[in-house]
This record gives C-alpha cells, sequence and structure tokens, in this order.
C-alpha cells in the first residue's frame, strides 16, 4: 500500500461520487486497506506489530484526509448552486420601508430651478454662513438700523451670521457681473424663531437679482408670473401691494389668488382669498450705488420667494415643522 499514491489520488479527486468510490475501494469490505489490514496476522511474527501499526495509522490517515476532501466538495458545490441561482437581471427585493426619494424641497427646488434656467438666470450658491456687510449693511442696513429688527438673526460667536436671507448674495452677484445679470439663489435659511405650523428656524429662499437695460416694474411682474404658472401648471390671479424692504425700491408683496380655495377663502389663505408669496422691487439706488453699478444705464429687480411655503401650497401641507421632521410616513409621499 503505497502512502504517496492514496493522498495524491485523493487530492486530484475533484467530485463527490469518485470520492466515494475511491473511499469504498480503500476502506471497504475489499478495499485494498481493510484487506491489507486483514493479512497482518499471516505475516511471519516478527513483522506484524510494526505492520500492524504503520496500517492503523494510515487508515486513520486516509479516513481524515477522505473527510476534509469532501467537507471541501460539498462546501465548494454549495457556493457553485448559489453561484448559479444568482440572475443578475432579476429587480431587487423591496426593501421593507421603501427605497428613498429625495426631500419634497429638494424635488421642488430643482423644479424652480429649471423653469427659472429655461428663462436664462444662472445658479448661484450662498454661503450657509455669511458676514454682517453682505448680511446687511450692502442692502442698505447699516448696524443700528431698525430694520434688522425684520430679521430674527442667529449670531456666532465670532460675529458671523448663518444667514437669514438669500439676499445675503445681492451684493457679491452684482459686483462679480456685468449687466445683463439674471441670477437665481437657491439657499437655506435660519432665524432664531419661536417655531410653529408656518415658522421654522430653518427654511428655503430663491433669490432672484435681474440686472440690465430697460428694466421695469412689468418685467419683474411678467417673470413671477411666469415662473408662478409653471410651478403650478395652471393659470394663476395675482397682484401686488406695497410693503417695505430697504434694499428694494418700493417694496412690494407678489400675491397670487389661493390655488386651493379659488378665492373664496380657507385656512391656507387665512380665509383672504391670496397668498403672500414673493417680496420684492426694483433694486433700491443704494444697493446699486454700492455695487458700482451705472444706473444711468442700467436698473434691476430682486425677489426673495419662500420655497418651503411654495411646496406646502402645491401639496397642501398645513404644517411646516414636517419638512425637518424625519418623518418616512410623511416623506414617503413625494
Ligand atoms: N430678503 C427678504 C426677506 O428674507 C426678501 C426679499 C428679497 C425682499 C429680495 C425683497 C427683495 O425677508
Amino acid at each position: 500500500m503505497d502512502r504517496e499514491e492514496i493522498f495524491s489520488q485523493i487530492q486530484k479527486t475533484f467530485q463527490l461520487e469518485p470520492l466515494l468510490r475511491l473511499q469504498e475501494e480503500l476502506l471497504g469490505k475489499k478495499g485494498k486497506l481493510t484487506q491489507a489490514l486483514r493479512k497482518i496476522p499471516s505475516l511471519p511474527p516478527e513483522e506484524r506489530a510494526a505492520e500492524g501499526q504503520r496500517l492503523n495509522l494510515l487508515k486513520k490517515e486516509v479516513q481524515e484526509a477522505l473527510a476534509k476532501k469532501s467537507q471541501d466538495l460539498e462546501n465548494k458545490s454549495n457556493q457553485d448552486q448559489s453561484l448559479e441561482y444568482f440572475d443578475v437581471t432579476l429587480p431587487g427585493k423591496k426593501p421593507p420601508i421603501g427605497t428613498g426619494t429625495l426631500h419634497p424641497i429638494t424635488q421642488m427646488r430643482q423644479k424652480a430651478e429649471e423653469i427659472f434656467q429655461l428663462m436664462g438666470f444662472e445658479i448661484v450658491e450662498p454661503r450657509e454662513v455669511d458676514d454682517d456687510y453682505h448680511v446687511f449693511e450692502s442692502l442698505n442696513i447699516p448696524p443700528g438700523h431698525p430694520a434688522r429688527d425684520m430679521w430674527d438673526t442667529f449670531w456666532t460667536e465670532q460675529g458671523h451670521i448663518p444667514i437669514t436671507h438669500t439676499s445675503s448674495m445681492q451684493n457679491r452677484v452684482l459686483t462679480s457681473r456685468k449687466p445683463p445679470i439674471r441670477a437665481i439663489i437657491p439657499g437655506k435659511c435660519f432665524r432664531h424663531e419661536a417655531t410653529d405650523s408656518r415658522h421654522e428656524h430653518t427654511f428655503y429662499q430663491i433669490e432672484g437679482v435681474l440686472v440690465d437695460k430697460n428694466i421695469t416694474l412689468t418685467d419683474l411682474i411678467g417673470t413671477l408670473v411666469t415662473f408662478m404658472e409653471a410651478f403650478y401648471e395652471k393659470k394663476i390671479r395675482y397682484k401686488i401691494q406695497p410693503s417695505y424692504f430697504p434694499f428694494v425700491e418700493p417694496g412690494l408683496e407678489f400675491l397670487i389668488e389661493c390655488v386651493i380655495c379659488q378665492g373664496k377663502g380657507c385656512s391656507t389663505c387665512g380665509r383672504s382669498g391670496w397668498l403672500e408669496l414673493v417680496p420684492c422691487g426694483p433694486i433700491h439706488p443704494k444697493v446699486m450705488e454700492m455695487a458700482n453699478l451705472d444706473q444711468e444705464k442700467y436698473s434691476g429687480f430682486a425677489w426673495g420667494l419662500g420655497l418651503d411655503r411654495l411646496v406646502m401650497i402645491k401639496y397642501g401641507i398645513e404644517d411646516i415643522r414636517r419638512f425637518h421632521s424625519g418623518d418616512l410616513r410623511f416623506l414617503g409621499q413625494f
């Protein structure tokens, strides 16, 4: 019984059935090893002990090698089977809570961006934290100006401001570009608010800034009406009324007839039939001056649209705090 040969045969066997045959050949009733062991008593007495020991040890080693090999083959065949059944073209399994979706604010921001881009506006990003000059001073709101009370401002210990409005980018946009200028600035804003169903400490605005030759109020109104009709996908009725912001003159509020009750009066529009959607106005001469724009040649307008409110109205969402609730039952609907 050649030891080397037995082990090399076991090594060379790669399937379960030939392995079982080999096992039978070696250890079965008529197996070579079995027979060799059976012959021991007939050996000359001086050889018996040594040969007996050798063969018994060999038998043990062969049993172990066969067991190990058969285990290996079985593992491999399990793997092969799982490979065989893995079909990459099958659709994925639906996870228990559904796949993720874009947040409704993000979806609607993208929709608004698309509409304004078609109208020739570029998209500019604001800084999340900015300085006093950009958030207030360059907008004709010097230190100590009472209009600062209109913004519930957070300050960092270094005197910086998590932006209270996206108007923080007006001066940068106006100084870094030459007319014609058309930019929108979608961004996250922060206010030190007592929150309720209509107020959040964190919300979104889409600022608009346009400067060119011969720009009048009708261009502003036309731009906003075009946007609203594209956004709500229907004709709207609108009006403008006076308001006040130090960086526009005159300050205006653009309102649309409530798209939920068609002007009859409901809880969303506070029974007035109208929705105040966009504070806006022609850019104030002081703001133009601080941006070194030639006012003989150019004029422009700006607006600051509240995106959360726009989305709330589009979907009939009653509480602004849902947006940041992280509630999948709410978010899963969009
Ligand atoms: N920045 C103003 C606000 O947040 C909105 C605004 C923007 C008004 C541009 C007029 C022009 O309240």
